[in-house]
């Protein structure tokens, strides 16, 4: 590979695997998938794809092997406090593989009190911070795999472990007892990257900035009484300057505006009460700033 090619870290099986490469797809990336690789190359920009274990991903990046990497926040908070990694820097938080690190118990038993429990985790780090800052004097059982099931075997009290749509902990029989970290992916890269890469990192960091504002951004338009239009511009989520068209009648106006956040049903229908008509709200594919 030449040097001048930036490489990315990503995880090759997971929970980030997908969707790590639909974000640089829909950037307008283009890769030749071949099964297996651990390599892809990219055929329209000077990019190449690792695909690697995500617990190897913060290293690759501290020793500047990938210049960049898609990491879940929890494994890469996990890493940075357990060893020396100064040479990785948060770039972005990419909205997608939202889950949580949290405390959880069995259903049938009821814990006031943390301390002297035994709490069973494979991330001992990020536990150990969360209870030497709220001094709680539990004993950490650092386990990897198959936490679940650790309080039914008399391992352990608690567990402490992610939880994305608590499918886990419920087929289990355990219940959340308390979120301790809130996690997505996030874009994380080398400040020391060599600078004749500099100029296509910083694209390309761009171009996944513009999908992800995208992501979130929506085109609402919808008409109403002129008198109701300053109301309903309130309404609307993340809005920065609204485009009002006067219509044939001339008690009513046409609003257009980009809602950058995400417009809910909710919002749709308290539009229409306060009367917005002939509602549209149209996906938007780029969004440059
Ligand atoms: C995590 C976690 C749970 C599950 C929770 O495992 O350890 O097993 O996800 O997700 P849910 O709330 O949607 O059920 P993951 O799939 O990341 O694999 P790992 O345990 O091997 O890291
Ligand atoms: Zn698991």
């Amino acid at each position: 590979m030449e040097t001048s090619r930036i490489k990315i870290a990503l995880q090759s099986k997971g929970r980030l695997a997908s969707q790590s490469k639909d974000i640089l797809a829909k950037a307008g990336f283009k890769f030749r998938e071949r099964s297996n690789a651990l390599t892809i190359r990219s055929s329209n920009y000077p990019l190449d794809l690792l695909l690697v274990r995500d617990d190897d991903i913060p290293n690759l990046v501290n020793q500047g092997i990938a210049d960049l990497g898609i990491i879940g926040a929890n494994v890469l908070k996990e890493q940075q406090l357990s060893k020396p990694l100064a040479q990785i820097e948060t770039i972005k938080n990419l909205g997608f593989s939202k889950c949580r690190l949290s405390l959880a118990v069995r259903k049938d038993q009821n814990i006031r009190d943390l301390n002297n429990t035994k709490i069973a985790t494979s991330y001992p780090a990020i536990l150990n911070e969360y209870l030497s800052d709220n001094n709680i004097d539990a004993e950490i059982i650092n386990i990897h795999g198959s936490v679940e099931l650790t309080p039914f075997i008399g391992i352990a009290d608690l567990i402490f472990d992610l939880v994305s749509t608590g499918a886990t902990l419920e087929s289990n029989n355990l219940k959340e007892f308390k979120t301790v970290m809130s996690s997505e992916a996030v874009l994380i890269g080398n400040p020391q990257a060599d600078e004749s890469k500099t100029k296509s990192i910083t694209r390309l960091v761009s171009r996944i900035t513009s999908v992800i504002e995208a992501d979130e951004s929506k085109y609402v338009m919808f008409n109403a009484l002129e008198k109701d239009a300053s109301k309903l511009i309130e309404l609307l989520p993340g809005v920065e300057s609204p485009t009002v068209i006067p219509l044939a009648d001339k008690n009513k106006v046409a609003i257009h505006a980009v809602c950058k956040e995400t417009v809910f049903w909710e919002t749709i229908e308290t539009l229409k009460e306060n009367g917005a008509s002939s509602l549209l709200v149209l996906p938007i594919e780029k969004w440059v700033s």
